[in-house]
């Protein structure tokens, strides 16, 4: 290979020799539902995202069928929150709205539902709370009537976020004793205790009122432990697998593809996006360029999907010249 440039030389012989690529049809985009009325509100740390209530969802979802894209991610933001997450589990909750709309009115596109409480508890942790502390095993039920109801209401997939041990073990349970023995779990099972979630918390209102999510997410330091709690949650039935953040992440998306024969997806969170959003509207960088580049890395290091906030925008850059 002493002329590696011989494969070089031309935009043909370079296509013919890639190994990786962005494909429409492994993105999957996040899309926020409020249970206010009549608004499109922007997200003002995350250009170009908005929280749609569901009489204009339509919006989004129209823009999201015309560029390609079959897969979204859902999360909800209830007018009310309470110590018990009730808004969460609630058969009329807004995520149960959002998925019977969505099921009905684009039957094809495949919704995947967030499974977390901190949208919807007071205090913005992701379990219940005593006496200052996250609880854990008193948690679990309420994901699991969660995940049920979600399920119920027509969610394709179910994704459990709050980092609860045990999560995708009730989940799992709870879905085969109510006739949903084929709905999926994708579990966050690599989900570090990040910065980056800065800008999601702004959007679904859920930064925790108290302390931090330390005790149940992840040391951004370790990365042997993160292949501990993906082992557990294949052990647990989990059948797809996110690591999260992604760029600064992409040695654990690498070395969970090469450890467990799973499908794995990268979330490109929230602050990922805004640095990226924030440099280009300055001309600091090429936005496009930067966005593809950063998306093939994902594929690169091994994920199969990518859960990203740039979706529609990749979607209609490949559409425009694949
Ligand atoms: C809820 C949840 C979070 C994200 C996805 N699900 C926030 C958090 O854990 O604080 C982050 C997504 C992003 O930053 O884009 N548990
Ligand atoms: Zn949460």
């Amino acid at each position: 290979m002493e002329r590696a440039r011989r494969l070089r030389q031309s935009a043909v012989l370079r296509n013919l020799v890639r190994e990786n690529h962005v494909r429409t049809d492994e993105l999957i985009y996040p899309v926020f539902v409020t249970e206010k009325e009549h608004t499109k509100e922007p997200v003002v740390s995350m250009p170009g995202i908005f929280q749609y209530s569901l009489d204009y969802l339509h919006e989004e979802l129209d823009r999201v069928m015309a560029c390609g894209i079959s897969a979204i991610l859902l999360f909800g933001i209830p007018l009310h929150k309470d110590a018990m997450a009730g808004g969460a589990y609630d058969e009329n909750g807004i995520v149960q709205r959002a998925i019977r709309q969505i099921k009905k009115e684009y039957p094809d596109l495949l919704v995947i539902a967030d499974v977390c409480l901190c949208e919807y508890t007071d205090h913005g942790h992701c379990g219940l709370v005593r006496d200052g502390k996250i609880l854990n095993d008193e948690t679990l039920p309420l994901l699991a009537d969660t995940a049920v109801s979600y399920a119920k209401a027509g969610a394709d997939i179910i994704a459990p976020s709050g980092m609860m041990d045990m999560q995708v073990d009730s989940i799992r349970h709870a879905l085969n004793h109510t006739g949903f023995l084929y709905t999926p779990v994708m579990a966050y099972s690599a989900k570090f205790a990040s910065a980056y979630y800065g800008p999601f918390r702004d959007a679904a209102h859920s930064a925790p009122q108290f302390g931090d999510r330390k005790t149940y997410q992840m040391d951004p330091a370790n990365g042997r432990e993160a292949l501990r709690e993906v082992e557990e949650d294949i052990r647990e039935g989990a059948d797809m697998i996110i690591a999260k953040p992604a760029m600064a992440y992409l040695d654990i998306i690498r070395e969970i593809t090469a450890s467990y024969h799973i499908p794995v997806v990268a979330y490109n969170v929230s602050g990922e996006y805004a640095m990226v959003k924030a440099a280009a509207a300055n001309g600091w960088i090429d936005e496009k360029k930067v966005v593809m580049e950063n998306l093939t890395g994902m594929k690169r290091a091994g994920a199969k999907m990518i859960i990203t906030y740039h979706a529609l925008d990749a979607a209609q850059w490949l559409l425009e010249e694949p």
